[in-house]
């Protein structure tokens, strides 16, 4: 989903590019900055984080201090849904990572960020990684959805369209908001790993908030160096699952090549406007 660094796994590493987390290789600043990490959001998600995510940080037991040791969170992801996270060095290519999916084991970078990274990191550390993702990998229906997204992903290669769908990616996996009892929680790992964004996605009045949609978040462009001008609304986690398991991506991908891109910030005739945003926060930043 990110670009990656390297074609051929480094040295060290397995042809399916993971690593042995060597667990007992972190030291303690490492463990003490992921209990930073998690005190700073965990003191904020109740009432903003989706419940399935704070149902998966008491499932496996995330508030333990410390970096998460796999040996133990494995055994008890394994019990909540077959899903495991694997160690890799850092990016891995799009074929590896999907394969991975497709067989739940979710990498995860081996490394955590340093201080002066706290709200800002190019490439995805452990605390995104682990912290972000995997509670939603507790959940049975997620957990599902990110097999299936696994699948088409390989399958979406032999269309060319690995760039339309990584958008899908892109506005559920990392960015997503979801409806819950009439109120807006977030469940993307890309918001809940992030102290800012997970205040702006919810409370700002900048970004644009819209109904969930297929065709149109895979027509939509999206921006990976700050908070997102779009957000896209899942009504729930089985819609999710249901639409994007039983639509055939073949047409949509040739549909797709018809369609213009959708710029960042616009909002067409035919969307579920949830709310419409200022785009306040992006104008300041552009200097307007
Ligand atoms: N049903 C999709 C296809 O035909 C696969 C898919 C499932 C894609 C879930 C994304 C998420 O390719
Ligand atoms: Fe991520």
């Amino acid at each position: 989903m990110f670009e990656h660094v390297h074609d051929v796994p480094p040295p060290g590493a397995a042809p399916d590019w993971t690593i042995p987390q060597d667990w007992d290789g972190f030291g303690a600043e490492e463990h003490a900055m992921w209990d930073r990490l998690f005190a700073r959001q965990c003191a904020m998600l109740p009432g903003r984080a989706a419940s399935a995510f704070l149902r998966g940080i008491d499932v496996l037991k995330l508030s333990r201090p410390g970096i998460p040791d796999y040996r133990e969170l494995n055994a008890r992801l394994m019990d909540a849904t077959g899903w495991q996270v694997v160690a890799v060095p850092g990016l891995v290519p799009d074929d590896v990572f999907f394969d991975h999916l497709a067989n739940r084991r979710f990498p995860a970078g081996n490394f955590i960020r340093r201080p002066e990274q706290l709200d800002y990191l190019k490439e995805p550390d452990v605390f995104h990684d682990v912290f972000g993702h995997v509670p939603m990998l507790a959940d049975p229906v997620f957990a599902d959805y990110m097999v299936a997204y696994g699948k088409g992903g390989l399958r979406s290669l032999g269309f060319g369209a690995l760039h339309k769908l990584a958008r899908l990616y892109w506005y559920t996996v990392e960015f997503g908001l979801i409806e819950e009892a009439g109120a807006l929680r977030i469940y993307g790992a890309g918001i809940v790993s992030s102290y800012g964004e997970s205040v702006f996605a919810l409370d700002n009045p900048s970004p644009n908030r819209i109904g969930f949609d297929l065709l149109r978040m895979m027509r939509t462009e999206y921006r990976i160096d700050d908070f997102q001008q779009n957000y896209f609304v899942i009504p729930s986690l089985d819609h999710l699952l249901k639409v994007t398991v039983e639509t055939d991506f073949g047409p949509l991908y040739d549909r797709l090549e018809t369609l213009p891109d959708i710029a960042i910030a616009d909002i067409l005739p035919d969307d579920q406007v949830i709310t419409r945003g200022t785009q306040h926060y992006a104008l300041s930043k552009a200097g307007a």
